[in-house]
């Protein structure tokens, strides 16, 4: 595990007060949004970790212990998970032990006794993915919430959740001997013009200093799985026009941080294991 913090000197003091840890905000766009309280000295910082859940094993519990020590240092606000939450085919149902042995289980720290906001990943579409947005598992643990794209708000910084499976044309055409649920995206085509139709919306209107891009599969990278060709095509322009200032993303099993050439954007990935954001 490594920590990449980002200091931000000139920082917004902004205290939003929620009679619940998570509120949820109507809003004219179709993607949700909820409302992060933000620390009151007006600083904020999450860890971000993707393709995890082992049960334990792959070192997961060791990352995870590591990950507990580092979230009471820089006092964390959340954590972010990029998806492959569940290996290897997600969870067989809301039922499904694997969410507490892998999750409930594993991340036991007191630093991490706060919300997970998470996406799915190509992993946690081979298995019953509806079953992972479902809030029935808040009821299990109270700290879990994945949805498929969805916004939250802690003023400082704004971060926008993708979800990129259904951009992968191979999981459809030459899934390898997998099945995925698309159960809920219809038509691929509609469901990303849609989704980046929102997204686009969203981030043009957004005000926050910091606006971060969250998704599973990376847009550039020079790991196992290289660039998701769809999503330098479909993803990148649109976070290029709108200033986005971070990209973080799994899916390649390794640490990176690449510079985009072409614009300020800077492209996280953080797979089988975690990192730290500090704005
Ligand atoms: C766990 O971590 C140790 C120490 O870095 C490494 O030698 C080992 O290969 C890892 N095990 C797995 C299954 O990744």
């Amino acid at each position: 595990m490594a920590d990449f913090i980002f200091k931000n000197n000139s920082m917004a003091l902004v205290l939003v007060i929620c009679s619940f840890g998570l509120c949820l905000v109507s809003t004219h766009a179709e993607l949700q949004r909820f409302e992060q309280p933000a620390k009151t000295e007006g600083t904020l910082s999450f860890l971000v970790l993707g393709d995890w859940g082992r049960k334990g094993a792959f070192n997961q519990s060791e990352v995870a212990v590591q990950m507990g020590r580092v979230g009471e240092k820089m006092d964390i606000d959340f954590v972010v998970s990029t998806g492959d939450n569940f290996y290897d085919n997600g969870l067989t149902g809301k039922q499904d032990r694997a969410f507490v042995e892998s999750f409930t289980q594993i991340y036991t720290a007191n630093s991490l006794q706060k919300q997970w906001y998470s996406v799915l990943g190509n992993h946690d579409y081979r298995g019953n993915a509806e079953a992972q947005l479902s809030s029935q598992l808040r009821k299990i643990d109270s700290r879990w919430l994945c949805l498929r794209s969805f916004i939250v708000n802690s003023e400082l910084a704004e971060i926008f959740f993708v979800d990129t499976t259904p951009f992968v044309k191979s999981y459809f055409t030459d899934a390898e001997g997998h099945t995925y649920d698309w159960r809920g995206i219809g038509s691929p085509r509609d469901y990303i013009a849609n989704l980046l139709k929102d997204l686009k919306l969203a981030l043009s209107e957004s005000k926050a200093k910091w606006k971060i891009v969250v998704g599973h599969h990376a847009i550039r990278s020079i790991g196992h799985h290289g660039d998701t060709e769809e999503l330098v095509r479909k993803l990148h322009p649109i976070l290029k026009a709108n200033n986005v200032d971070f990209y973080m993303n799994g899916h390649d099993h390794c640490l990176e941080h690449i510079s985009d050439t072409e614009s300020p954007i800077q492209f996280l990935t953080s797979g089988a294991g975690s990192k730290a954001w500090r704005g």
